[in-house]
């Protein structure tokens, strides 16, 4: 990282801003305040660029000596991960990414976001749109720079194309044909190269991604509705609807955004569910049923549909011929060894994995969503409150299975957010 030196200097009280002071930069004589821990330098031109402290000597001035890295590019990166979020759906299984391209003076002259699987990468579309302004510029990107043939040519043959001289990247690129290679081979063409800006967040966007290379597994969402009492059904089964219709609309659009949709045997035998996307999104989800003893009914939407949208079926090894007449009909069955427990959470998503899906909406029924909590297989909560109560012991909780026995032994969930959504309330978090 490349350090520059500032000198608090002749912090007069018309130059204080509410947290900030303002400081001398020798020889070029620019002065720049502190706030909320960036500081803000007018070089001689008369631009404001933004600088990162990354320590200063005192916390008090006049005096101090503030060393700060020069420039900082986190507003820029941060724009760049919002394009980079635009890619979400459309992308899979690469990650999303985007970019921003400065010319020489600090000037956004181009930008860009990796749009559909397969086609060109983030970079590409940033100097496309930037051009020749490009050159002796710098090029802000969430995601290390690819360097190898994939569905499209090294994104580190266009940075060295566009004549960028730095480049600044949230984080390294951990997919093994990548993995360090992309910074290595732009510093070893001359190219000054910071990995780490927003890297928190960098992480965050693409989590299912980083997981999915980490441990061969999808990211799970666990998606239920319930009342304000607690409960994801009547005593007799029935949920139809708990939610109203602006919840259900986002449930909609998530499922446009996943690889699966599961389900346990429960959910279809009591709510003969379609589980599409509707209207369709960006992908078209699997749907997938687990049912060890291999009951499932002989007319469901789920069955009658399954030409058009893909099902996979698994269920006990010995019990697929109770299935014959789903796979006729053109549902995958897969038959997994088992106990008398139900079937293993993790070997059902190894297989996800396996196909490269990136994102697994679970939804329901409580025995499934026990099942995957009990595994610790779960990493993103969607549940939707609705003003209502329906009462009875009997009524279904929204997660069974085995559960902990101390409290302390509890899922923590992280980033936990409560937003109206129509009468309900959307509460949202991820495993910690
Ligand atoms: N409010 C909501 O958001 C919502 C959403 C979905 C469902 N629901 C309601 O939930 C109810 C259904 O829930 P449920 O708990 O009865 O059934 P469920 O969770 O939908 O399905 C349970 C079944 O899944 C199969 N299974 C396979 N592997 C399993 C494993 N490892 N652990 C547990 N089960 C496994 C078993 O089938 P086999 O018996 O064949 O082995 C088991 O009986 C319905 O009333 C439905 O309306 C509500």
């Amino acid at each position: 990282m490349r350090l520059k030196t500032l000198v608090v200097a002749a912090a007069g009280r018309s130059f204080f801003a509410p947290g900030g002071a303002f400081v001398l930069r020798p020889g070029r004589k620019p002065w720049a305040f502190l706030l909320q821990g960036r500081c803000h330098a007018q070089n001689p031109f008369n631009r404001l660029t933004t600088h990162r402290v990354v320590r200063t000597e005192s916390e008090t001035f006049p005096g101090s000596e503030w060393i700060v890295d020069a420039p900082d590019y986190e507003p820029q990166m941060r724009h760049a991960l919002s394009l980079a979020a635009r890619g979400r759906g459309w992308v899979e299984p690469n990650p999303m990414v985007g970019a921003v391209v400065l010319d020489p003076d600090g000037q956004a002259v181009g930008e860009g976001w990796h749009q559909k699987f397969g086609e060109p990468h983030a970079e590409v579309h940033a100097f496309v749109q930037a051009g020749e302004r490009a050159k002796g510029g710098t090029l802000v990107v969430t995601l290390e720079p690819c360097c190898h043939w994939g569905k499209t040519p090294p994104c580190t043959d266009a940075v060295l194309r566009s004549g960028v001289r730095r480049v600044v990247t949230a984080m390294a690129d951990p997919f093994p044909r990548v993995a360090g290679g992309g910074v290595q081979l732009l510093r070893t063409a001359g190219l000054e190269v910071d990995v780490g800006l927003c890297e928190p967040e960098a992480r965050q966007l693409n989590a299912a991604y980083l997981k999915l290379l980490r441990t061969g597994r999808p990211w799970v969402h666990l998606k239920w509705a319930m009342t304000l009492d607690g409960k994801l059904a009547t005593r007799t089964g029935d949920s139809k609807w708990i939610s109203g219709e602006v919840s259900r609309r986002t449930v909609h659009d998530l499922r446009g955004r996943v690889d699966a949709i599961l389900v346990g045997r429960g959910t279809v035998v009591t709510d003969d569910p379609l589980l599409t996307a509707r209207p369709p999104g960006p992908r078209i989800p699997a749907r997938v049923v687990l049912t060890r003893s291999g009951e499932l009914p002989d007319r469901c939407q789920l069955r009658a549909t399954a030409r058009e949208f893909p099902v996979i079926v698994w269920t006990a090894a010995g019990n697929e011929p109770k299935l014959a007449g789903w796979a006729a009909d053109g549902c995958e069955v897969i038959p997994l060894p088992t106990g008398d427990a139900g079937l293993s959470v993790d070997a059902v998503l190894a297989e996800l994995g396996r196909r490269r899906m990136t994102h697994v909406l679970v939804e329901g029924g409580a025995a499934i969503h026990g099942a995957f909590l009990d595994a610790r297989a779960a990493d993103e909560f969607h549940v939707f409150v609705a003003p209502k109560l329906s009462g009875g012991a009997a009524g279904l909780t929204p997660v069974g299975g085995n559960g902990v026995a101390r409290m302390s032994e509890s899922l923590p969930l992280a980033g936990f957010t409560a937003t109206p959504s129509g009468e309900d309330v959307y509460l949202h978090g991820y495993r910690v």
